[in-house]
């Protein structure tokens, strides 16, 4: 087997160089001025000028003369120039120029192939190279572990710029609408191709209805027929009333919640007090808000002492001391 592969190697380089043997007369003009040759039977061996360099690479060449024509011989460009633009694994470098500060500058635009994404964009000309950081390897990935954008989630957003392709490991994340509640993990992965732990859920909060009527009190606002999650309604007392716990109800998940209660005045009546032998201590207002104090005298006889002349007004009670000759 390794026998044969030589013997058709050792035939093949035979016959070029027989061929090329045969060939003569390339012409010795013609060339770029900037080009010095220095020609061998059919090898032409040349460089450039000081201050110029091959198009394609080093600072000398070879040429061949084949059927009449020098193959392999280039023209010269300025040093500070770059030359062509190099093989781009995976993909193309389209040369262009652009305009900075009056100046052309030198470009290469990276064009990547189907399946493969340019880590960058393009490559400038900088004294005579492209500006490369890294390997040409690096410039067109494969899009073999991005993932395409991310699934559809109803009723919710993502929250990061749509992109065409993510990354491996990149991640995003879902915003449910208002009145929706997530169920699940908000942020999914890009992992090998594909977005893991995609479990999300944005649900329905069922809004409130009308709020509920609060004894000896109000809204403070006009009532509405529907509120949705976490919608908060003041309330407020009827005057004279006193409000035990915070003023809002929140509509939270369909129910609403937030405890409060208005708490009674006490009217001191002239009858009753006439009956139980008492007064006021002092002249002062027969309306007593909730917690307030109030203090009676005896008008017959003394107090009997069982109810204490000091009293309270707890929502709307007011005990009576009574007095007797
Ligand atoms: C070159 O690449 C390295 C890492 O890959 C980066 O930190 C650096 O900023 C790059 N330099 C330029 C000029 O882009
Ligand atoms: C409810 O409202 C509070 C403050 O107004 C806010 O911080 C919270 O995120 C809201 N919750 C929901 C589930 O909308
Ligand atoms: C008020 O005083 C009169 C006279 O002492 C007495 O007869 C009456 O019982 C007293 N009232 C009460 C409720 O004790």
């Amino acid at each position: 087997m390794h026998a044969i592969t030589k013997i058709l190697f050792l035939c093949i380089c035979s016959l070029t160089s027989v061929k090329s043997q045969a060939i003569t007369g390339c012409p010795t003009t013609s060339f770029d001025r900037r080009l010095k040759v220095w020609q061998h039977g059919d090898k032409l061996y040349f460089r450039c000028e000081d201050g110029y360099k091959p198009l394609s690479k080093g600072w000398w060449g070879e040429a061949t003369c084949v059927h009449g024509v020098w193959s392999g011989v280039e023209s010269c460009i300025e040093e500070q120039k770059c030359r062509e633009a190099p093989e781009i694994p995976n993909g193309e470098g389209i040369l262009g120029n652009t305009e900075q500060h009056g100046q052309t500058q030198e470009m290469i635009f990276i064009d990547c192939n189907e399946g493969y994404s340019a880590k960058i964009e393009e490559l400038t000309c900088r004294d005579g190279r492209w500006d490369l950081n890294g390997s040409l390897d690096d410039i067109c990935k494969s899009n073999h572990d991005n993932c395409s954008p991310p699934p559809k989630v109803e009723n919710a957003v993502i929250t990061t710029c749509y992109r065409k392709q993510y990354p491996s490991r990149s991640e995003v994340t879902y915003q449910c609408f208002d009145n929706y509640i997530m169920e699940g993990k908000a942020t999914i992965n890009c992992i090998a191709g594909e977005w893991k732990e995609l479990a999300i859920k944005c649900l329905q909060i069922p809004p409130c209805g009308i709020p509920p009527a609060l004894e000896d009190g109000d809204t403070k606002t006009a009532i509405k027929e529907h509120y949705s999650h976490n919608e908060t309604i003041e309330y407020m007392c009827q005057s004279h009333y006193i409000m035990e716990g915070e003023p809002y109800k929140t509509c939270l998940y369909g129910e609403w919640t937030g405890h409060m209660r208005c708490l009674r005045p006490c009217i001191v009546n002239e009858d009753e007090m006439r009956q139980h032998n008492i007064t006021l201590k002092s002249s002062g207002t027969k309306y007593l808000v909730h917690d307030e104090i109030i203090e009676f005298r005896c008008t017959r006889g003394l107090s009997t002492g069982t109810v204490a002349m000091r009293q309270r007004c707890n929502s709307g009670v007011l005990v009576l001391p009574t007095c007797r000759e």
